[in-house]
């Protein structure tokens, strides 16, 4: 199951963004099961359609006080999207990067590599961490087994970023800043200050549907229509989370992408 789920791509997009009364949403799509099987009858992924009935929230208690929560497939230990009430929430989206990746991997099974499993540390930093500020420290110095971008939420106003990750080093902490008009940070999975891929560009058209939005209107349920949208809506997604740490409120939806839809 660990190298299963490992060596699949995952394709997603984060946003956290804050609205004019300094309220933090962090929402994500996970696109999951690239490559993995196209069933041209029916136009869907294989692996996709296999992992939808699998997505379970979970509540996880310390001396029945629940310390986080997150959306996991069932059966598997990594965490890909989790909160710790009115501390913080996380997402994970996969960096390709041939510096890590199936070498990385190769290596690391071979034993040539150290460093933490992306997936672990993210489920340590939701068990332990205890703070905006104690997560963003923890996920940019803990050396790990590939590259990623961590994807945080806080609960008041600039605290929301997104880390870009070497195995081991922070390239970058892109930070929320009123001042700057920067009211949302969006990753998908190239670097921000990157073009995009050309034919995966799903970074343009969910920006384009913030920058619509506007700071004014934006809510879990406009962040909600955002990811809604095609391309950022595709064959791929699989679940739908939305997360306010004020509230500590954890919401997941699986999705469906009717026809006509793009494959990712
Ligand atoms: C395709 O869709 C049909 C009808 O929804 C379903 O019965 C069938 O199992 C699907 N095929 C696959 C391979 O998932
Ligand atoms: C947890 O809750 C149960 C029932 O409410 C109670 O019996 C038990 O003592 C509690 N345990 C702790 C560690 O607080
Ligand atoms: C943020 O969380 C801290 C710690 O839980 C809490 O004391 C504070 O009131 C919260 N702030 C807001 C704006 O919700
Ligand atoms: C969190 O900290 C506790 C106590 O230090 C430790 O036992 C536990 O293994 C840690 N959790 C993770 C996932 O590392
Ligand atoms: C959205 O707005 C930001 C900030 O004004 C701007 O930098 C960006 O180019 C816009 N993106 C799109 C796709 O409209
Ligand atoms: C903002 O929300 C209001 C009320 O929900 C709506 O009437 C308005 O059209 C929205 N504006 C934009 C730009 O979406």
């Amino acid at each position: 199951m660990f190298f299963f789920f490992f060596l699949v791509f995952t394709v997603c997009t984060s946003i956290v963004a804050e609205d004019f009364n300094g309220n933090i949403y962090h929402a994500r799509n996970l696109d999951f099961g690239l490559f993995m099987g196209w069933d041209r009858q029916n136009k869907t992924w294989t692996l996709t359609e296999k992992l939808k009935p699998l997505v379970v929230n979970v509540n996880f208690q310390r001396g029945n006080k629940t310390v986080f929560k997150s959306t996991n497939f069932a059966g598997y230990v990594g965490i890909l999207t989790g909160i710790r009430p009115g501390e913080f929430s996380l997402t994970m989206n996969e960096r390709f990067n041939f510096d890590g990746g199936y070498v990385g991997i190769l290596e690391w099974i071979l034993g040539w590599r150290d460093g933490m499993w992306m997936g672990f540390l993210t489920r340590k930093v939701l068990e332990n961490a205890t703070s905006y500020e104690d997560a963003k420290d923890q996920l940019s110095l803990t050396k790990l087994l590939a590259p990623a971008y961590f994807i945080l939420g806080g609960n008041r106003t600039g605290q929301g970023c997104v880390i870009t990750r070497t195995r081991i080093n922070t390239l970058d902490i892109w930070e929320l800043d009123m001042k700057l008009g920067r009211w949302y940070v969006l990753e998908t999975n190239y670097d921000h200050w990157e073009k995009p891929m050309i034919f995966d560009d799903r970074r343009t058209p969910a920006m384009k549907c913030m920058n619509q939005t506007t700071q004014a209107n934006i809510s879990l349920a406009s962040i909600y229509d955002v990811l809604s949208t095609k391309p950022v809506l595709n064959k791929l997604t699989t679940y739908t989370s939305l997360m306010e740490v004020s509230t500590g409120s954890l919401e997941s939806y699986i999705r469906d992408c009717p026809n006509p839809c793009t494959p990712w």
